[in-house]
């Protein structure tokens, strides 16, 4: 015991190590009502090394060549030990981070966590959530199979129908007139960078987090009520010990989250067609157009907004901007929202009425974009991109005559 107090005074005069632990763990005061919403941030932090190490241990085998790459993942999945696996941890990875960062991203709607003082961590998270997408995008390019390969030409094109840019934007993109082995190997390259910035910025977060202290269900300042507690005189009375209360308690989500991705790696990867789409099992073939080309499920209600909106003059650019309008629009968020209350448990029933809506709302969305187009489910997708908006921009109204409930001074259990 002796040498290992030894070893850790040698490191603290020499590096902060126990003032870091302290200040961020076992002296960090996070309030003591947090709820099953607060799972997801740790279980993102797990998800994203997760598929780091299986991304780095899959690039071991995996060949950047529009002639080798399919191949090279068949070979992964039959041939390399154990490659199936990682293969499959990384496909169900995929989806797992979105569903994660998904419901994380609604905790941070209901109970307001976009609020002052957590702008800037909000802003910090929708810029996560915008290089999760890129790299969800280039990564889906790698297997090249007849998904990856169209898909990828579909969104590359959105980008040539910005006016008077767009044709040369396209070509600087992909690096050739069409998706080809150049693309490959620079989506390759920055699939592998991505997650290393995804990293950087989850460290910004955490610090931005640390801050400001966390928000709770209740959507009150733990820091502004009564001080004292058993640990401390100065902390925060509604406040708790990071550790060991909520590390023991975020090892219960892990165990939850392990046995549901686990049952969904062993027992349906493809899960129907919505994790690995199954055209994605052919190889690609520019001469061959899928029947019906549509992203991965996480994308689709973004998809659903861009084929909501009319062209004009034979330019889809309207349905462009829509597109990545509905992602910047969250940037906006913490100033859209004028209530005198932060919880939805404290807001009132037109703000639970429009948040559940805007959930169905968000789901119908994702349906819609996975299906081929009909004249009902476009109509569907216009209301439902109207709705979308909506909900956001009208916020700064309906927020302002809900009629709210009074919040308590502590926080309830
Ligand atoms: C790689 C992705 C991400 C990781 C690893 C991550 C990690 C975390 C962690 C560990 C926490 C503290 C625990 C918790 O509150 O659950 C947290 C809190 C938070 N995150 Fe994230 N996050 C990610 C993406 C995002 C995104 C995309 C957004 C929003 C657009 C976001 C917004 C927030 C907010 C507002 C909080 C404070 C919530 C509160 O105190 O109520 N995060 N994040």
């Amino acid at each position: 015991m002796s040498m290992m107090s030894n070893v850790v005074d040698w490191i603290d005069r020499r590096y902060p190590m126990t003032q870091v632990w302290n200040e961020h763990l076992a002296q960090y005061y996070a309030p003591k009502n947090f709820n099953f919403w607060y799972y997801m941030g740790s279980l993102a932090m797990l998800v994203l090394v997760m598929q780091i190490v299986t991304g780095v241990w899959l690039a071991m085998s995996y060949k950047p060549d529009a002639e080798l790459a399919f191949g090279s993942v068949e070979y992964i999945m039959r041939d390399v030990e154990w490659g199936w696996l990682i293969r499959y941890m990384h496909s169900t990875g995929a989806s797992a981070f979105f569903v994660v960062i998904y419901l994380h991203m609604f905790r941070g709607l209901m109970y307001g966590s976009y609020r002052e003082p957590r702008e800037l961590l909000w802003i910090i998270g929708v810029l996560i959530y915008v290089v999760m997408m890129a790299t969800a995008f280039m990564g889906y390019l790698l297997p090249w199979g007849q998904m990856s390969y169209w898909g990828a030409q579909v969104i590359v094109n959105l980008f040539s129908a910005v006016p008077v840019i767009g044709p040369d934007l396209g070509v600087w993109i992909r690096g050739d007139y069409v998706i080809s082995d150049v693309t490959l190997n620079r989506f390759f390259a920055l699939h592998f960078l991505l997650p290393f910035i995804l990293a950087a910025l989850v460290f910004v977060h955490i610090v931005a987090l640390h801050k400001v202290g966390s928000n709770n269900p209740d959507g009150i300042e733990i820091k502004k009520g009564p001080k004292g507690n058993r640990w401390s005189e100065t902390a925060p009375a509604d406040g708790i010990p990071f550790h060991p209360y909520y590390s023991v308690k975020d090892i219960v989500g892990v165990a939850g989250f392990l046995f549901l991705f686990a049952a969904v790696v062993f027992f349906a990867p493809e899960m129907g067609g919505f994790f690995i789409e199954y055209p994605n099992f052919e190889p690609a073939n520019p001469l061959k157009t899928p029947e019906h080309i549509a992203p991965v499920w996480y994308f689709t209600p973004f998809y659903a907004i861009l084929r909501a909106v009319p062209s004009v003059a034979g330019s889809a650019f309207p349905g462009v901007v829509a597109m990545f309008a509905s992602i910047l629009v969250l940037f906006f968020l913490p100033w859209l929202d004028k209530s005198p209350v932060k919880s939805v448990r404290y807001k009132g029933t037109l703000y639970k009425v429009l948040l559940g809506l805007f959930v169905i709302d968000f789901i119908m969305l994702g349906y819609l974009g996975v299906k081929p187009t009909t004249d009902l489910y476009k109509f569907m997708a216009q209301v439902g991109t109207i709705y979308y908006f909506a909900f956001f921009l009208a916020m700064p109204w309906y927020s302002k005559m809900d009629k709210t409930k009074p919040v308590p001074e502590r926080v309830t259990q």
